[in-house]
């Protein structure tokens, strides 16, 4: 069955992502583009709907985002959110003023007409709702009426019933504004007439037999670490052309307690699948041997992943893709028309290798927010352990071990985190953190066991809370728990007579310490 699907264009707020997220929460597809997309690319994609997202300009300044005029013929409904409201009056013929008080954060709204949006919402309903604008309608445009109001905004939605036109001023996508889910259902289903096609068995079935046909009978290489994306990309490209894929496992000697054997048990003994473990680990130590900058460890650490890789892909016969793990996020990310973002991450860095070995990649996720990868990996029948793993940086331990990363001080730090991880998850705080593990400070201090003056190292716990790891907060851990945790670490683990817990958020701190 096609997709149905609902365009958002982008001005460049930072909640478009979230607006997308709100209409696939409802099994209908959503993409978005960039607001100056071609608009020979916004009639491909035949959506049945496009939602003009807000963003930080104004519709009268010089050089702010206006889309082609022509998306209003299209013939389809849509519906525009702050910005993107003020830019339906601005290019339909009515007027954008700067707003007497701008209105930032909760507002009361007073819905004055019961139109499809507001479905099932009854009229009169005073609701909070989410604001953010300095720009209000002064004068809405022909067709139109205003159909909801705050004390600040005579206009805080209006709606061309005849063209299936709707706007609102505030953010329906956000948690904040009740009834916002609501809001959006309507428009999808109400306005649009969009169907339930977007499901995640939909999906796979889809993603296997592109993968199928992309790959006819040559060979997929995949790199896996553990993590979540990796993991989920191998079951799903395995489930399309089963032994025809090689996954790499490369132990880089900084790698958790039991990491690689966890891995291996999960995807070959549930899975079948074909794993090449390589025990690298000699080789990465004696290049970080010394090394105290975390800068040049991640750069140690990248470039010999990409030799070791290497090394073992090009024994593979026929083999002509890279299958990586990219979600939709980075995809927007590259695309975007603010640019690129400066902070691709070093070790994602494969492009030397796809050259040289004259590999094309296959990105099966790319279409997927990350909350999505772990339905379909539920639906893979993937073990919740893997599918809600917390993040683990490519880099592993040897960013967690301050300053010289040696064998002795990475088993000290190995047997701290585990008992921090156990303790966690014992206390059902695991899945509602981002985050949580140990560091092994440069520091030693002094302590007493029994009757003997101690002089041993420092572990620092850190948990923090996050929905995209970009800000964060130290995670509120119970003191018993801490507690807890404190006692095992300095009664078990040896040359440790000391631990600290991190009171840090992000920013101004980041969340490893590097
Ligand atoms: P920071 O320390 O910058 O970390 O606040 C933000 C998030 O990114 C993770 N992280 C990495 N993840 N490769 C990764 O896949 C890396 O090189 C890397 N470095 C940091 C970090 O664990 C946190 O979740």
């Amino acid at each position: 069955m096609l997709k149905d699907k609902i365009l958002v264009l982008d001005f460049g707020s930072q909640y478009t992502q979230l607006i997308a997220r709100r209409v696939r929460e409802n099994s209908v597809y959503s993409e978005i583009f960039p607001y100056n997309a071609p608009f020979e690319k916004i009639l491909d994609f035949k959506p049945k709907g496009i939602i003009l997202s807000g963003g930080p300009s104004s519709v009268y300044s010089k050089g702010s985002p206006i889309p082609g005029i022509k998306i209003f013929d299209i013939g389809i409904p849509i519906l525009g959110i702050c910005y993107g409201m003020q830019l339906m009056a601005h290019l339909l013929g009515g007027r954008v003023a700067k707003a007497a008080k701008r209105e930032y954060g909760r507002a009361e709204l007073t819905i004055d007409d019961d139109s499809d949006l507001f479905k099932g919402i009854s009229t009169n309903l005073q609701a909070v709702v989410w604001m953010s604008h300095g720009d209000r309608i002064e004068k809405y445009p022909e067709g139109f009426m205003p159909i909801a109001h705050t004390e600040n905004s005579p206009v805080a939605a209006m709606a061309d019933k005849k063209r299936n036109f709707y706007a609102l001023q505030f953010h329906p996508e956000v948690v904040h504004t009740e009834k916002g889910r609501e809001i959006i259902k309507n428009f999808i289903f109400n306005i649009c007439g969009a169907n339930l096609t977007w499901t995640m068995k939909s999906f796979i079935e889809t993603a296997k037999h592109e993968i199928k046909e992309k790959v006819g009978n040559q060979r997929v290489v995949c790199g896996i670490s553990g993590g979540v994306d990796s993991s989920v990309t191998a079951v799903l490209v395995h489930e399309a052309i089963g032994d025809a894929l090689t996954c790499i496992f490369v132990d880089n000697g900084v790698l958790r307690e039991d990491e690689a054997k966890k891995v291996e048990r999960m995807l070959k003994k549930s899975f079948h699948m074909k794993i090449k473990y390589v025990d690298a680990s000699e080789r990465f130590l004696k290049k970080l041997k010394g090394v105290k900058d975390p800068e040049r460890k991640r750069k140690i650490i990248g470039n010999e992943f990409i030799r070791v890789f290497e090394d073992e892909a090009m024994k593979i016969k026929n083999v002509a893709f890279l299958a990586q793990g990219t979600l939709y996020p980075d995809v927007i990310e590259s695309m975007s028309f603010k640019g690129p973002s400066a902070t691709i991450k070093s070790h994602h860095n494969v492009g030397g290798l796809l050259k040289k070995m004259k590999l094309k990649l296959i990105e099966p996720l790319r279409e997927l927010f990350k909350d999505e990868v772990r339905v379909l990996g539920h639906e893979l029948g993937m073990p919740a352990e893997t599918i809600n793993r917390h993040p683990f940086p490519g880099p592993g331990l040897a960013i967690r071990c301050i300053s010289d990363v040696t064998k002795e001080r990475l088993a000290i730090l190995r047997k701290a985190d585990v008992i921090v991880l156990d303790e966690i998850k014992k206390a059902g705080l695991y899945g509602k953190i981002w985050q949580v593990f140990a560091v092994l400070l440069p520091v030693k201090s002094v302590g007493v066991m029994g009757d003997e003056r101690t002089y041993d190292n420092v572990i620092a716990v850190r948990a923090v809370t996050s929905v995209d790891g970009m800000t964060a907060d130290w995670a509120q851990i119970p003191y018993e728990v801490l507690g807890r945790i404190s006692n095992r670490i300095i009664n078990e683990v040896k040359g440790v007579n000391r631990v600290v817990y991190d009171i840090s958020s992000k920013p101004p701190s980041t969340i490893e310490w590097e």
